[in-house]
């Protein structure tokens, strides 16, 4: 393994035109934040760089439909997303923006100089033109009819409806979401960079140097390479971005996945201009990209042939670390369904359990496959680890000192196995703890600081010091000298993944910690005065959780509503053609109810009395559902009259009350628009 002396950490770029919600940070920045955490901890010399990712066209949707501006949009969301960063401890060294100046001259300059040197293709080719508008059309700005499943506004890039993948040419009657008008097609060109020429340096780069890479990474860019890359267009036909920097390209920007990722370097520019080069140039520097892994094609193919054709020593990363999907509660994170845990709500509703978000996220990280996040599982990860046993171990043996030793550190007297035992685990939980975090498995990392933390509330539950105050101090001591090593080593362990708690924890310690520390038997020094002891964890109450789920079910409720209200339009379709001598032999009628009672021992059944006219009688209906016995009684209903008699549940029912069906399941009785004498014939 390399030896390098520094270590450059990306974290995606967020589009700012929403939040940011818990499947991005579980899947990106939780850990990213904690990798960074922990090599500042060991000392090493780190730079954690991320950045609102400003252009593209679902920004200017966003604008269009709320009647303000691009800029406007990715304002709003830039501070929202900035703000839940800070509040949830993601420490960047820099969160700038991909509409800054700086990044629209580095961007550009970048394009520039491979344009100059002959790195791009260009081609002509048919794209969608708004005759109306007088503009291309992005995918997106094309809707119409769902090739797949027939469902009306489908984008050009996709059927949201049944999910699959479209071009705009596939879709039924297209139309412009601007004007309206039927889009035409038209000449533009564009300039695309040739991937095909990078494939085998891909190959022998990633393929053969990087098999350490998870496997998810790995093998999404084997099946992109084995599928054979092709040239891809780096503009776009559209006025918000970063202008095309040569003469004819008016109204073309570049296309947002090839600013973006240079944002990383404008970034740095505007935190280092004079020393950027040393974290982006130096073979001396570690690179890592931290993403999603709907990210996966663009930071291990597009992103290093755009480098690598640049060349001027931009290093590429040594690893890019992705993560599979968070779902909730057991459906998939969507913010056009509202269907998400959003980071800015998050701090708002648990402020002070920013810790206890960052810990679940962790354990339940979607490092290998997808992962679901539970609202119950949150809360029980919280009370019954962070709590009662962090958190409980910590209060134990600081409320001890204090009473017994007056929060002075007290003599260690000689060890007995147990107490040694206990100690010995540490340094192997520490080796191990390292291992997975320089391996990226986060989880198995938390695993190990969470076993360092039982390890404390087993010990001291074992060792009972509130029992042996009463007959020995001494070996008290020694009890709640061990226990508070272990509280320093806690403090170290955990603070990449609670850094809030730990911070109090060192606070409550009087102590500057260090990484080397870790696992040291004599971190807290003998007659060291502690601070008071101050909740590390707070228990969350089922109110709070019940608060969230109300929340996702109203939302769920909303949903199928919708889905109900759809359902509802479609109809069945026409049957079978019948004669009028066929029709004639129905003899309908209309008549009113005189009484009607609920049939016993069912839920669906009425027995109705109704006057048809022709006489009083008897009608057993499956209404019951539909309406109460009382909202039956004097209404004017039309009964099919000679319906051969039934027994239902013991009683004769002689007709049948016509009733109409909606597809959602709905019925409603059928009555003539104003009173009639009962008995009228209907045909
Ligand atoms: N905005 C993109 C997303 O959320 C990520 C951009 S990462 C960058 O999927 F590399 F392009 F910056
Ligand atoms: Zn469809």
């Amino acid at each position: 393994m390399k030896d390098y002396k520094r270590t450059l950490v990306t974290a995606a770029l967020p589009y700012a035109n929403g939040p940011v919600h818990i499947g991005h940070l579980a899947g990106v920045y939780v850990p990213a934040d904690i990798y960074v955490r922990y090599l500042r901890l060991r000392g090493r010399d780190v730079l954690f760089v991320c950045g609102s990712d400003e252009h593209g066209v679902p920004i200017t949707i966003k604008a269009r439909q709320q009647g303000c501006t691009p800029q406007d949009i990715v304002d709003r969301y830039h501070n929202i997303i900035d703000g839940s960063f800070k509040a949830l401890g993601i420490n960047f060294d820099i969160y700038g923006r991909t509409s800054s100046k700086v990044h629209e001259q580095n961007a550009s300059e970048f394009f520039k100089k491979l344009y100059d040197s002959g790195k791009f293709i260009t081609k002509e080719s048919e794209q969608y033109y708004d005759p109306e508008a007088k503009t291309f059309l992005a995918d997106r700005y094309i809707v119409g009819t769902c090739p797949k499943c027939g469902s009306e506004g489908a984008y050009g890039d996709q059927c949201e409806k049944c999910g699959c993948t479209l071009s705009p040419e596939e879709l039924i009657n297209p139309k412009s979401k601007l004007s309206g008008a039927e889009p035409i097609k038209k000449k533009t060109t564009h300039w695309y960079l040739p991937l095909q020429d990078y494939e085998q340096w891909l190959r022998e780069w990633i393929l053969e140097g990087h098999k350490e890479w998870r496997p998810n990474v790995y093998g999404q860019v084997k099946s992109w390479l084995d599928g054979g890359l092709q040239p891809r267009a780096v503009t776009r036909d559209l006025d918000w971005g970063v202008p095309v920097p040569v003469e004819g390209a008016e109204g073309k920007v570049l296309y947002v996945w090839f600013d973006a990722p240079i944002g990383y370097i404008s970034n740095t520019i505007e935190l280092l201009p004079d020393s950027w080069e040393q974290w982006w140039k130096s073979e001396d520097t570690k690179l890592v990209h931290f993403i999603g892994k709907d990210n996966i094609v663009f930071h291990c193919i597009v992103f290093p042939a755009m480098l690598k054709a640049y060349g001027d020593g931009y290093i590429l990363p040594e690893n890019v670390p992705s993560n599979e999907f968070l779902n909730l509660e057991g459906d998939k994170i969507s913010t056009s369904r509202n269907w998400a845990v959003w980071a800015h709500e998050y701090v708002q509703d648990f402020p002070g359990e920013e810790d206890a978000l960052r810990y679940v996220l962790t354990a339940n990280a979607p490092e290998t496959k997808d992962n679901d996040f539970s609202w119950k599982d949150f809360q029980t990860r919280n009370n019954s680890e962070l709590v009662a046993i962090f958190g409980n171990f910590v209060n134990r043996a600081f409320v001890l000192t204090h009473k017994y030793f007056g929060g002075q550190v007290p003599a260690c007297g000689e060890l007995l196995d147990a107490d040694r035992e206990a100690l010995a685990e540490i340094p192997a939980l520490r080796a191990s703890l390292e291992k997975n975090i320089e391996g990226y498995h986060f989880r198995e990392a938390l695993k190990d600081a969470m076993s360092i933390a039982r390890v404390g509330n087993k010990y001291i539950s074992d060792a009972e010091p509130w029992k042996v105050a009463k007959t020995d101090m001494g070996r008290t001591a020694t009890i709640l000298n061990v226990c508070l090593q272990i509280c320093a080593d806690l403090a170290i362990a955990f603070e990449p993944f609670t850094p809030f708690a730990c911070g109090r924890l060192k606070d409550m310690l009087g102590l500057d910690l260090k990484w080397e520390d870790l696992g040291r038997e004599d971190i807290v020094p003998v007659g060291h005065q502690l601070g008071e002891a101050k909740l590390l964890f707070a228990k969350i109450e089922d109110e709070a959780i019940q608060k969230q789920l109300d929340r996702l079910e109203a939302i769920r409720a909303e949903r199928e509503a919708a889905a109900k209200a759809e359902a509802a339009k479609q109809v069945t379709p026409q049957k079978e053609e019948v004669t009028f001598d066929d029709f004639q032999k129905m003899d309908i009628r209309t008549a009113t109810v005189l009484a009607a009672e609920r049939v016993p021992k069912t839920d669906k059944l009425l027995k109705l009395s109704i006057d048809t006219g022709i006489d009083k009688r008897t009608i057993v209906s499956g209404i019951a559902e539909y309406y109460s016995p009382e909202e039956m009684v004097g209404k004017q209903i039309c009964i099919l009259a000679n319906l051969a008699p039934r027994v239902i549940r013991g009683i004769e029912s002689k007709g049948m009350i016509l009733m109409a069906r909606q597809n959602d399941g709905k019925m409603r009785f059928i009555t003539p628009q104003e009173t009639l004498t009962n008995g009228a014939e209907i045909g």
